[in-house]
């Protein structure tokens, strides 16, 4: 495999979750797969007083749990950790990026990645920390995690804030699911062919469905959730970015602007959703207790760190539509939640029936359906409708299947992997412009702002199921069901 650049990455956070569940992994799969990795160096800053061999101790211990067995060697971990090292900073505090600067010193001209795996009240002064050290070089870029911010006025601050230090192309607002396998693969299936393009508009689409429904609940992150809720930490990155690349419109080449203009033209054709509105489009929900794979599990009023009372959303489900040529009067259900009965991601896409029905459907209606799934496995599904065998003349549907991850020998990269390596690139095409941050602010506030005013809890639903009942009745008015449904 090819050398990679040279780099320095300065991962604030470096002792916390994101760092050891995901970072850390990522860079240990890079590192163990590229040829030359002599000139990376990688820095965890923290809080905690940790010493370098500390600190390796920790990172250890994770990543022995988050990386398979079989991937994981005690040589190309150590050859790994070499490049490891620790830094305790207190990222509020100016004076302490002189040590960072100590650090750094000499290493000018190379790649230098600041990765913020931190809470994002903690952008701004880390950024203005960095540049008053004068640590920001042409050759710097920045990572942000989500949630950025927490409505439009606060993502706005800290865009300006992170702006006035780092330029637009030095800024990489990282939203991981742009670098799943099949996300890139949707991408490949809309423009690498022709076949769909004809059909991918109103006359024949009758519904998309976007679900991500996950298992686990808040995972011992609880305080933090509770202040965020499902709609900020999922639909406003990984949903509305996985609607923008069902519905852009072909873009001119995969450059990042060019993609990324598209994207936001889906973004502002979204369809404003507030006041009485929200109540006939929304859904949000909050789990109790209830059983996960047989095992009884408690509900979200129960998990550490929540609020009494809390009326933060685990679950939403928005029927959205978008006011352009293309899509008008198709609808986009977005659905995610926790403690969901499956962990499942996919995007499904359903075909309008066949015009003259002059063949009787076994079951429903002759109608085709494509099925994108990204987990628990990557996989592409059409369904075609074919003739029931035996006397008589029905049809039914088959699928032709394609197990992404059987078809290719090769590993996956996991989409840390990915993003990381195209931060490194300086290539931005999988990541967020500000733009489309605050068009999609812009769409989900007052949605956001009608929940919190109006008087109403979220909707009940046991751990388990498929959230609450009110999520297929928002669907079944159109006289539609979630794929599970059919
Ligand atoms: C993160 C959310 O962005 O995505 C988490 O903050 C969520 O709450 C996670 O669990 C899901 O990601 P994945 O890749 O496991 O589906």
């Amino acid at each position: 495999m090819a050398a990679l650049e040279p780099f320095d990455f300065i991962l604030f956070g470096g002792s916390g979750d994101l760092a050891m569940r995901k970072i850390l992994p990522a860079l240990y799969y890079q590192h163990r797969d590229s040829g030359d990795t002599k000139g990376w160096r990688i820095m965890g800053l923290g809080r905690h007083p940790l010493s370098r061999e500390e600190y390796l101790n920790l990172a250890l211990e994770h990543c022995r749990v988050h990386i398979p067995a079989k991937d994981f060697s005690e040589s190309a971990w150590s050859a790994f950790a070499e490049r490891l090292d620790y830094l305790a900073l207190d990222a509020s505090h100016p004076q302490e990026y002189r040590l960072l600067g100590d650090w750094l010193k000499g290493a000018e001209s190379r790649v230098r990645v600041f990765y913020l795996a931190t809470e994002p009240g903690l952008f701004a002064s880390i950024c203005a920390g960095l540049s008053a050290a004068g640590l920001v070089t042409p050759a710097s870029r920045v990572v942000l995690e989500k949630p950025l911010g927490r409505d439009l006025a606060s993502a706005r601050r800290i865009n300006e804030e992170v702006g006035a230090i780092f330029s637009e192309a030095q800024i990489f607002r990282i939203d991981h699911y742009l670098g799943k396998e099949t996300v890139q693969n949707l991408i490949a299936l809309r423009f690498g062919n022709v076949l769909l393009e004809p059909l991918w508009n109103r006359s024949w689409v009758r519904d998309v469905q976007i679900t991500i429904s996950e298992i686990v609940g808040v995972e011992g992150r609880g305080e933090f959730y509770d202040r965020i809720g499902a709609l900020r930490d999922m639909v406003q990155s990984h949903l509305l970015q996985l609607l923008c690349i069902v519905a852009m419109e072909p873009p001119a080449n995969i450059e990042a602007d060019t993609m990324r203009d598209e994207k936001l033209k889906v973004l502002r054709a979204l369809r404003p959703i507030a006041g009485e509105d929200v109540a006939a489009r929304t859904v949000r929900g909050q789990y109790q207790a209830g059983a996960i794979e047989n095992k009884p599990v408690p509900g979200y009023q129960e998990e550490p760190g929540i609020a009494p009372g809390s009326r933060t959303e685990t679950f939403v489900a928005i029927k959205a539509e978008l006011g352009n040529w293309r899509w008008a009067g198709v609808p986009f259900y977005l659905r995610t939640g926790k403690r969901m009965q499956q962990r499942l991601a996919e995007i499904v896409i359903n075909f309008r029936a066949v015009p003259h029905p002059m063949l009787r459907a076994a079951v429903g209606e002759a109608a085709n359906r494509l099925v994108i799934t990204l987990q628990p496995d990557e996989s592409l599904r059409l369904d075609l409708m074919a003739k029931v065998p035996g006397e008589g003349m029905k049809v039914q549907p088959i699928s032709l299947d394609v197990a992404l991850s059987e078809a290719y020998q090769t590993r996956q990269w996991d989409a840390y992997e990915r993003l990381i390596m195209d931060v490194v690139h300086a290539k931005l095409t999988l990541f967020m412009r500000r733009d489309e941050l605050d068009a999609a602010w812009r769409w989900l506030e007052p949605i956001q702002k009608e929940w919190e005013q109006g008087g109403q809890s979220p909707r009940p639903y046991a751990a388990g199921t498929w959230g609450p009942t009110a999520s297929s009745t928002l669907i079944a008015r159109d006289g539609n069901a979630w794929r599970e449904e059919t």
